[in-house]
């Protein structure tokens, strides 16, 4: 596997893009081959042994074409799928549970961590698990938060409509003290300085993108992957549909146009 190969991203969407975006700002050296797998989002509401599949041929998929590293940048496909990701893969596999997981540790203050994430994440536990891990004391208050992907793919990022949803959702959470909140879905970065607003500037929020780009700057560094100076950097964007949709709202999410997206047929490659 050579150093100047490109880092795989994938999410079941347009989401990851966060964490791409996350990648970019701390390792501009860093080529990203970014799949969304927008044929098949959400992920947030189904099975688990469904997402391990689709991760599986998007594993697949991104082996074909070389990476050096894979970030699973979905929440989902990390809380059900990134276990056996990891034992299957040739390359490094960064998932985005752990890292938030560290960084709401070193936030809390008292203890008491709020984690918002879809219905998936939240009911299997991971995030919850992870924390204990870390910390077995901490005080866990999850909360499933299934309306923020949509309001998020709206592009009503501070809409009131949004902001009632989030007041009723994050009641419980404000009900519980918490004092730091895990932002544990790919999209609910967008919706950070709204969240802020409703549970005010004192609770900390964790963003899991830029806690993920550390982590892979990390896992790099560590396996001696970094792209050595001079490589030239290129940045290849693929979803699995409706690719002028994506090129649209992932703009939003990157802040950048986003060029020449591939549509990916995944399943064609055969599992390792
Ligand atoms: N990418 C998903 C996550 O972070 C959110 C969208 C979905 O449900 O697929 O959990």
């Amino acid at each position: 596997m050579s150093a100047d190969a490109p880092i795989g991203v994938f999410d079941s969407g347009i989401g990851g893009l966060t964490v791409v975006r996350a990648i970019h700002a701390l390792l501009p050296g860093e080529s990203t081959l970014y799949l969304g797998d927008t044929a098949r989002v959400p992920y947030g509401s189904k099975s688990p042994e469904t997402v391990r599949r689709y991760a599986r041929e998007i594993l697949a998929w991104l082996e074909g074409r070389a990476v050096k590293a894979i970030v699973v940048a979905c929440n989902t496909a990390t809380a059900h799928a990134l276990e056996e990701l990891s034992a299957a893969a040739s390359v490094p596999v960064v998932g985005v549970i752990e890292p938030g997981a560290r960084a709401a540790i070193a936030a809390t203050r008292g203890g008491v961590i709020g984690v918002i994430g879809t219905a998936g994440t939240i009911r299997s536990g991971a995030y919850g698990r992870a924390l204990r891990r870390l910390r077995p004391a901490v005080r866990v208050v999850e909360q499933p938060c299934p309306l923020f992907v949509p309001l998020v793919e709206e592009g009503w990022f501070d809409h009131p409509a949004t902001r009632l949803v989030a007041e009723e959702y994050l009641a419980p959470l404000r009900a519980a003290g918490v004092d730091t909140i895990v932002l544990g879905c790919t999209h609910y970065p967008m919706l950070s300085t709204l969240i802020g607003d409703v549970l005010g500037p004192e609770v900390a929020r964790i963003d899991s993108a830029q806690e993920t780009a550390r982590e892979l700057a990390a896992v790099l560094a560590a396996r001696h992957l970094e792209a050595p100076r001079g490589t030239v950097v290129h940045h290849r964007w693929a979803a699995t549909d409706d690719v002028a949709r994506f090129a649209s709202v992932g703009e939003r999410f990157v802040g950048e146009p986003l060029p020449a997206i591939e549509l990916a047929v995944l399943g064609s490659e055969p599992f390792s």
